[in-house]
């Protein structure tokens, strides 16, 4: 059958006021993604061609914010402004001018980041399995409170009740608007124009399209969902109940996949992330950006991982903070170090703890293995870089590099003063301070030659205990 196009409406014109932050509430964040950009996700993955936004409250940030969502295929996003915000129904009554008679306008409000496309397919098949006129999301909460209730008759709803109208007995009901509809653009066009102002708030609630629907005889229809997928932010607390029930999803979808999470509930990865079977996730480890953790990969307590990969099989050991990192396979990074933007730890390769790293690459089994800095570096395969080694890579305008040979080795304490070249198979001795090449091969010592005075230690001590005692 030849269903109508899906036009859906998002809701993101308000400020959030319970929200108490000077952001518009859909630019909050739940777990590294705006609430926005969630619904949007869930919209469009539920097959919606179109996505009509409406923006109203910091107008501008919320539309720039729409625009970066990664579209695929044909996917149109398109704005509606509400330039007062005088309650939902009015909120939608702003896209009307941009939906077409014929289509299936799918409502939903911006502040539900729990939704999910698979959800959504399913109340949209409902409606069209039950040849409703008007389709709404409802859920059972234990604790209804904030919710708009659900008023039924003989199984069909009846109207929504806005908690500050709603009487006492009105008040019991369990089961709330989950802030999702489906109806068609002609009808809702009607319904919308017969919508009166509260008499409490002043406002144009969409929710009394239910009570319209059924006087107008037109057949709506409740659908289920989970409880956990219709969460709505409106405050600090919701925002963290919707982070905390989205890293549980997406850490259950991980358990079940054979990623071996051992602290569950102290684990914050953030959307966008991607781990694969095998891995194994420590205790308090945070993964932000489009961080990859590969098959196999470990990664211990504390780490901190922001757009970083790491290849199969590496271990990232306790308290290890990378960014725009890559670490390939079966490399060890840690404990204690830090990578930061343009690293690349090759095969097998080692950095490790108190070793910082930036724009450096260490080539398959290189090791830096104990306190040193390493920046606009190349170290060559199988070199190894000695404990105190750092590379003198800034003159205070300028960052320059340093280059160090395969099989090189630059012995503790050595400091590098960029720009210059260690040959492969070179050896430095300890302690040296170097600002000149040193070819393939050669060794290279650069420090003041050593003296000893026989005898002199004790002679002097003894002199300023004398000196002291007068
Ligand atoms: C709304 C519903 C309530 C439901 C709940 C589910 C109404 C009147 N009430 O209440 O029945 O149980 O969601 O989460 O719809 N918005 C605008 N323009 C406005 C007002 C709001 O675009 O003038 C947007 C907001 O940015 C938000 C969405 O609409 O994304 C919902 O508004 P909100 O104030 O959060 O409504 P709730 O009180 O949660
Ligand atoms: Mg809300």
């Amino acid at each position: 059958m030849n269903h109508p196009p899906i036009f859906a409406v998002i809701l993101g014109a308000g400020k959030g006021t319970r929200m108490r932050s000077p952001l518009p509430k859909v630019l909050h964040k739940a777990a590294g993604r705006s609430l926005l950009h969630y619904v949007m996700g869930a919209v469009s993955g539920a097959g919606a061609s179109t996505l009509v936004v409406v923006v109203g409250h910091g107008r501008n940030e919320v539309w720039e914010e729409a625009q970066r969502f990664p579209r695929k295929g044909s996917l149109e996003v398109w704005q509606a402004f509400q330039k007062e915000q005088c309650g939902t129904g009015q909120a939608v009554s702003m896209a009307l001018p941009l939906l077409p008679p014929e289509a299936d306008v799918l409502i939903v409000n911006g502040d539900g980041p729990l939704l999910s496309d698979q959800s959504l397919k399913l109340f949209i098949e409902n409606h069209r399995k039950t040849k409703a006129s008007l389709s709404i999301g409802v859920m059972e909460r234990e604790n209804p409170l904030g919710y708009g209730r659900v008023v039924s008759k003989n199984g069909r709803p009846t109207k929504i009740v806005e908690e500050r109208e709603a009487s006492a007995k009105e008040k019991k009901i369990k089961v709330v608007n989950g802030g999702v509809y489906l109806v068609r653009s002609s009808l809702l066009k009607t319904l919308l124009g017969q919508i009166r102002p509260s008499s409490q708030s002043g406002e144009f609630y969409l929710t009394d399209i239910v009570a319209l629907a059924q006087k107008a005889k037109k057949k709506a229809v409740a659908y289920s969902f989970d409880p956990r997928e219709l969460v709505g932010v409106n405050d600090g607390i919701q925002l963290a109940e919707a982070e905390f029930l989205l890293r549980k999803r997406w850490i259950e979808e991980w358990q079940r996949e054979g990623v071996r999470i051992l602290a569950p509930e102290a684990f914050w990865p953030e959307a966008g992330v991607r781990i694969e079977s095998g891995a194994i996730i420590g205790p308090n480890v945070v993964l932000q950006g489009q961080t990859i953790v590969e098959k196999d990969a470990e990664l211990g307590p504390g780490s901190v991982l922001i757009d970083t990969k790491v290849g199969p099989g590496a271990k990232v050991r306790a308290y290890t903070h990378c960014e725009s990192a890559q670490i390939s396979a079966r490399a060890e990074v840690g404990p204690f170090a830090r990578l930061r933007a343009g690293s690349q730890v090759g095969e097998g390769a080692k950095v490790g703890n108190f070793v910082e790293t930036k724009n450096t690459i260490l080539h398959p089994g290189a090791k830096a293995n104990h306190l040193s800095y390493l920046g606009d570096t190349e170290v060559g395969a199988d070199a190894n870089v000695g404990c105190g080694f750092i590379a003198c890579n800034f003159d205070g305008v300028q960052k320059h590099k340093t280059q160090i040979g395969a099989k090189a080795f630059v012995g503790s304490g050595v400091q590098a003063v960029a720009p210059i070249v260690i040959g492969p198979d070179s050896y430095i001795a300890s302690g040296s301070t170097v600002n000149r090449d040193v070819p393939a091969g050669a060794l290279a010592v650069a420090r003041a030659k050593q003296e000893n005075k026989e005898g002199y230690a004790t002679r002097l001590r003894s002199r300023m205990l004398s000196r002291k005692g007068k």
